[in-house]
């Protein structure tokens, strides 16, 4: 019993408070075999694109474990980096000190972005919360306090800390906490699927962007920063929109003396095709945040990328001046490492290439998905895929993760949007397990109806 599923179940329930989790839907002992439960599953090992439960189940993980995992689990030349880094320096504060693995993945980054300043965090929200007190500090310091509000998209979500929840615009998460919460104001979102008969995702684009556009002409004077997901917003349902948006929201910013933030927490590294989703633009941001695949999946570390105007802005004789923010586990040299070994293997293994004929195999074995009769949107960017079903039933993306679970997949739809999101190491075997997979779970959720559905109903089918 003790190393059984079940046994961590019942163990993982009354002792972990699970993340983006109502409890209760695991039900009390969090069992699998009971209907209106979300099966909790104790991992025991990883490698590669699979994970591996304490009974010896494998199950492929198709959205890369919330977006993270690039190179699939156990990399040995990030783990080899790890271990070696280990032996030499496992922690020291950033403030007053410094190290090697900080100094060089600071140039590196800087090389590939062109924002030369790196401020390092653990998490994607803490990237966000720098991002957002930088720029209106910016603004303090050059005389101008009254630049402090922000502007968000629809459907925009950048993190869950008090800050970051101002500018994510997904009510699930937000509401509880209104009071605690300083909102943004929210502009229409360039996602491609609101175009109107006859238009173009680049017509919509436009049309968002005029919007942005005549906020900022009556509010820039009080606005510090436009925060955007660049091509995708992913935790709203991989909502993509045409690069015109950026270009046209860079030109905004220009024209109202507004910064723009572009949030590659989700989208860097390669994710949507080139190294960095705004790049596809053809724009330079103010900020960029970075977190998630910045370790390849391994470690939390998280950059926000500036600037030099922005960087003068508190460079001064004056403390109180300075960007006086920081987090005990800034610039870990451990997550420094794991992030330069990640870049290497984007060098070595000319991974933004391979990618393009990988992406297309991966593509063509989804084809089934693409045109099955439930189907609307189906869309892809780089390695990212998504489907809308029509007519899903009651309680879909829990139940449709259920039986993703039961075919051997990780797979958890964000409402009515099916999506995978995977390590970009499938071969054909892996990404024909994962495509044969989505199908025949999202069949069994489709055939079940609304049966199935658990007391949970709508309320959690947000979730990602
Ligand atoms: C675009 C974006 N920004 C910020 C975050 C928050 O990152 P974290 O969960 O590491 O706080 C996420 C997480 O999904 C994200 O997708």
């Amino acid at each position: 019993m003790t190393d059984s599923n079940a046994s961590w179940r019942a163990r993982s329930l009354r002792a972990v408070w699970h993340p983006c989790t109502q409890m209760k839907a695991h039900g009390a002992a969090g069992d699998a075999a009971s209907p209106g439960n979300t099966p909790l599953i104790a991992i025991a090992s990883a490698e590669g694109p699979w994970l591996t439960d304490v009974e010896g189940k494998r199950y492929l993980d198709g959205i890369s474990s919330w977006w993270t995992n690039l190179f699939g689990h156990g990399h040995p030349a990030i783990r080899a980096a790890l271990v070696d880094q280990l032996s030499r320096l496992d922690h020291v504060m950033l403030a007053g000190i410094t190290h090697q693995p900080v100094v060089e993945l600071s140039e590196r980054l800087a090389a590939l972005t062109g924002l030369g300043h790196a401020f390092y965090a653990s998490d994607g929200a803490s990237a966000t919360e720098i991002a957002l007190k930088m720029s209106a500090h910016h603004w303090r310091n050059a005389g101008r306090p009254a630049k402090n509000r922000f502007v968000a998209l629809q459907g925009g979500y950048h993190g869950e800390t008090a800050g970051a929840l101002g500018v994510t615009d997904i009510a699930l998460f937000r509401e509880a906490y209104a009071p605690l919460v300083r909102l943004s104001a929210t502009v229409p979102s360039p996602d491609a699927r609101h175009a109107e008969a006859g238009e173009t995702a680049a017509d919509v684009a436009l049309r968002a962007a005029a919007a942005l556009d005549a906020w900022l002409a009556e509010h820039h004077e009080q606005t510090a920063a436009v925060i955007v997901e660049p091509l995708v917003q992913c935790a709203t349902g991989m909502a993509m929109h045409d690069p015109a948006y950026l270009r046209a929201a860079r030109a905004a910013c220009d024209r109202h003396g507004v910064h723009l933030v572009v949030d590659e927490i989700a989208t860097g590294f390669g994710r949507t095709g080139t190294m960095f989703a705004h790049q596809q633009a053809g724009i330079r941001p103010d900020f960029i945040c970075l977190s998630k695949g910045l370790t390849g999946g391994t470690l939390p570390l998280a950059a926000v990328l500036t600037t030099d105007a922005v960087f003068d802005a508190f460079y001064d004789d004056d403390a109180a001046r300075g960007f006086l923010h920081s987090h005990s586990y800034t610039g870990n040299p451990l997550a420094c490492r794991a992030a330069l070994a990640t870049l290497d293997i984007f060098e070595r293994e000319n991974v933004l290439a391979v990618n393009l004929e990988r992406g297309a195999m991966i593509d063509g074995l989804l084809a089934p998905l693409h045109r099955h009769d439930r189907v609307r949107n189906a869309r892809r960017l780089g390695m990212i895929w998504a489907w809308d079903i029509v007519g899903a039933p009651a309680d879909f993306a829990r139940r449709y993760a259920r039986h993703a679970l039961r075919e051997g997949v990780l797979l958890r739809p964000i409402g009515a949007t099916l999506y995978a999101m995977p390590p970009y190491v499938l071969e054909e075997d892996t990404a024909s397990h994962l495509a044969r997979g989505a199908l025949a779970a999202l069949d069994a959720t489709l055939a079940e109806g609304d049966a199935g559905a658990s007391l949970f109903g709508d309320e959690e089918r947000a979730l990602p």
